[in-house]
């Protein structure tokens, strides 16, 4: 199959890099918002209000209809939860994962939080999509191979005892939320596209401590492991460059645009 990647030029991705900050600055914020008590709908409203305050148009709200600006998956949910009234308590996790397009590009990042003290259990298994994402973010090699990736992931998160989640998938992403290529998070290495420099991804383990079937609940969105055990997810904005892998989605706002005269951008 012919797969057409966008390949983006340098002042593309600096382009990127404004999107992808904003998207980490905020989700930053709601990291330190989350305790126990607050409701993922209070979540929700956070995030898109600092996304329009920043000029930034929340990227998931009415993409497929799905009716938020953030997806809050809690416990057993792997991704797509819909904000709700319900209560983050003690001892959950939640993944919190926000897109925004602004001028032109996207930007798409994921992290899985504590809620308060939670087990060992759960904090291993935020660390291996973590440490997953950034092994495969290791090989993001020019000349290197789409599922080089994938391989990586799924080598670390198994070695940790834990799956992967294989009914969704990381992507291309820039001009679209979604573009070419796919990269699943599993798979034996040397498949797929060539990676190039100026290649940009969002790249996002989801992984399960106990089976990898996934179960979508009757909203049409949630979308959690069948056997009700515990995921996390972990995503950012990446790209290659000259001189190798960089993150895009980090909560850095220095080269986001600001008000004149403002000390530090949105504090
Ligand atoms: N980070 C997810 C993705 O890459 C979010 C999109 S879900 C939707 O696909 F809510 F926007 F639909
Ligand atoms: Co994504």
């Amino acid at each position: 199959m012919v797969v057409a990647i966008n390949y983006k030029t340098d002042e593309e991705r600096a382009a990127m890099r404004r999107s992808g900050r904003i998207v980490g600055q905020i989700l930053a914020e709601l990291r330190a918002l989350i305790k126990p008590g607050i409701t993922t709908r209070e979540l929700d409203a956070y995030a898109e209000s600092r996304a329009r305050a920043m000029g930034a148009e929340p990227a998931f709200k009415g993409y497929r209809n799905y009716p938020a600006s953030l997806c809050a998956s809690v416990n057993e949910v792997i991704i797509h939860g819909i904000p709700s009234n319900r209560v983050l308590r003690e001892g959950d996790i939640v993944g919190l994962d926000f897109g925004v397009l602004f001028e032109g590009f996207y930007g798409d990042a994921a992290v899985t939080c504590p809620v308060g003290r939670v087990d060992e259990k759960a904090e291993a298994l935020i660390a291996a999509s973590e440490a997953a994402f950034f092994e495969g973010l290791e090989r993001l090699r020019d000349g290197g191979r789409i599922s080089d990736i994938s391989h990586a992931i799924q080598s670390c998160v198994e070695t940790r005892g834990f799956s992967v989640i294989r009914d969704f998938v990381g992507h291309g992403i820039g001009r679209a939320l979604h573009e070419e290529p796919q990269i699943p998070n599993f798979g034996a290495p040397g498949r797929g596209p060539i990676i190039r420099k100026g290649l940009t991804l969002a790249i996002e383990p989801m992984i399960a401590a106990g089976r990898p079937e996934v179960e979508i609940l009757s909203d049409g969105w949630t979308a959690c492991t069948r056997d009700r055990s515990l995921a996390s997810h972990f995503e950012h904005t990446v790209a290659l460059t000259e001189n190798g892998p960089e993150i895009l989605s980090l909560p850095d706002l220095t080269d986001v645009p600001r008000k004149p005269g403002e000390e530090k951008p949105y504090a």
